[in-house]
């Protein structure tokens, strides 16, 4: 017989303050959105998703599955990662990027690179300390910063700066006081992208005021046209203050598996190292020796799931401009990041709008911050027939921008 619940559960302590100030997750109350819509019968097509519709590649799959046999890997991890690991991070990092990365100190496995950004906001953040990150932003970005009672300077990214922040605009006691400063590129949500210029610019900034740089790399493979990013230790004397996280999720396929890596100036990793320490365990070993796989053999992989992705930009591009949009194709991630029309006041209204009117679903733009209202996100997780659906829907529904 189960146990009812307890009416005496409303006197329970509430939650810390640092959850119940933060603000509301978007994706909770899309999710909401999503099965009402469903509750009603609607067939819906979903282009919110961040989540990679394909499988993990079968060779990867079995080095995962060969770990997993493997006794040596069932008891605790280690901390720092597998020496395998370790040096195939590294010899990724110089095939992929030119970056020398030294194995032993300057390279920390993390649980998904989410995990590794918000461990590295509590290594620094304490109660009143600041981060800057350009808004709109990937939650965490700032979500840990807060959560750890400190201060987020948001700095504007336009489509007129090309979705890259202005430093000269981030106020001289703002810049004196921050501890980290977050970015990302390519970029989620904006599919922006960086060049060496910025990154160097970014360097001299962060090296004047002594604030940690924190790069985000998370699509740093996801890139199209030949277009490839830069690492910022492309930029001399970026190791002096930086850490850059990258992610297996969306490279490899691999978002469920939860494997991602931080590499950097070594006592910023060791500050990161110290975190976890405390409150993890690591990487599961049988995970890293897929990572190991995945790291190694990254090249064979690598073009399929660019040319998909780039294939499915391609339907998006040409279907948004066939409804007015004015869209460049992107160079990079499994994004799109359009403007709504002008006649709707916000990102959660014409999100509703879509939903019930041709039963498309996409990502409000407030979702990454205020900074993001005026905006919607589409992905490319779908096949490209559902994407040329989700376009013919909204066409037969007369839906069109207007500015
Ligand atoms: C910019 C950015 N950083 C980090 C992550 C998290 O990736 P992971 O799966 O490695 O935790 C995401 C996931 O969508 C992302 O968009």
């Amino acid at each position: 017989m189960s146990t009812p619940p307890s009416t005496a559960h409303s006197k329970l302590k509430s939650p810390a303050n640092r959850l119940t100030k933060l603000p509301t997750y978007v994706f909770a109350e899309l999710d909401e959105l999503k099965a009402a819509a469903r509750n009603r019968g609607a067939d819906l097509i979903d282009l919110g998703m961040g989540n990679p519709d394909q499988p993990t590649p079968e060779p990867i799959i079995k080095a995962i599955q060969q770990g997993v046999a493997d006794p040596a890997n069932h008891g605790y991890p280690n901390f720092k990662g597998k020496p395998e690991f370790r040096q195939a991070v590294a010899a990724w990092m110089k095939r992929r990027y030119n970056v020398d990365i030294d194995p032993e100190t300057e390279v920390q496995p993390l649980i998904g690179s989410k995990e590794g950004l918000a461990h590295i906001t509590f290594a620094y953040i304490d109660a009143g300390d600041y981060s800057i990150v350009p808004s709109p932003y990937y939650p965490v970005h700032s979500r840990a910063t807060w959560i750890a009672d400190g201060h987020v300077h948001h700095v504007p990214l336009t489509a007129e700066n090309n979705f890259l922040p202005d430093l000269d605009s981030i106020p001289e006691e703002v810049a004196q006081k921050a501890k980290l400063f977050f970015v990302s590129y390519p970029n989620n949500p904006t599919a922006g992208v960086a060049d060496l210029a910025f990154y160097e610019k970014l360097v001299a900034y962060c090296r004047k005021y002594n604030i940690v740089l924190v790069s985000d790399l998370a699509y740093g493979e996801i890139t199209f046209d030949d277009f490839h990013p830069p690492s910022i230790f492309n930029v001399p004397g970026a190791k002096d203050v930086a850490i850059e996280f990258h992610s297996f999720s969306k490279n490899f396929n691999m978002a469920g598996w939860r494997a991602g890596f931080a590499v950097g100036n070594p006592e910023i990793v060791k500050a990161l190292y110290s975190v976890k320490t405390n409150l993890d365990y690591g990487l599961a070993s049988a995970i890293q020796d897929g990572c190991i796989y995945a790291l190694n053999h990254g090249e064979e992989f690598l073009p399929g799931l660019v040319k998909t992705y780039q294939e499915r930009r391609d339907v998006l591009v040409k279907g948004f401009r066939e409804l007015g949009w004015q869209v460049e194709p992107t160079k990079a991630t499994i994004y799109m990041w359009l403007p709504i029309p002008k006649s709707f006041p916000d990102s959660k209204a014409w999100c509703r709008h879509l939903i019930d009117t041709a039963d498309v679903v996409i990502t409000p733009g407030i979702a990454f911050g205020e900074a993001g209202d005026r905006y919607f996100r589409v992905s490319l997780v779908s096949p490209k027939e559902t994407l040329q659906k989700a376009i013919d829907r909204l066409k037969e529904k007369g839906i069109r921008y207007e500015s």
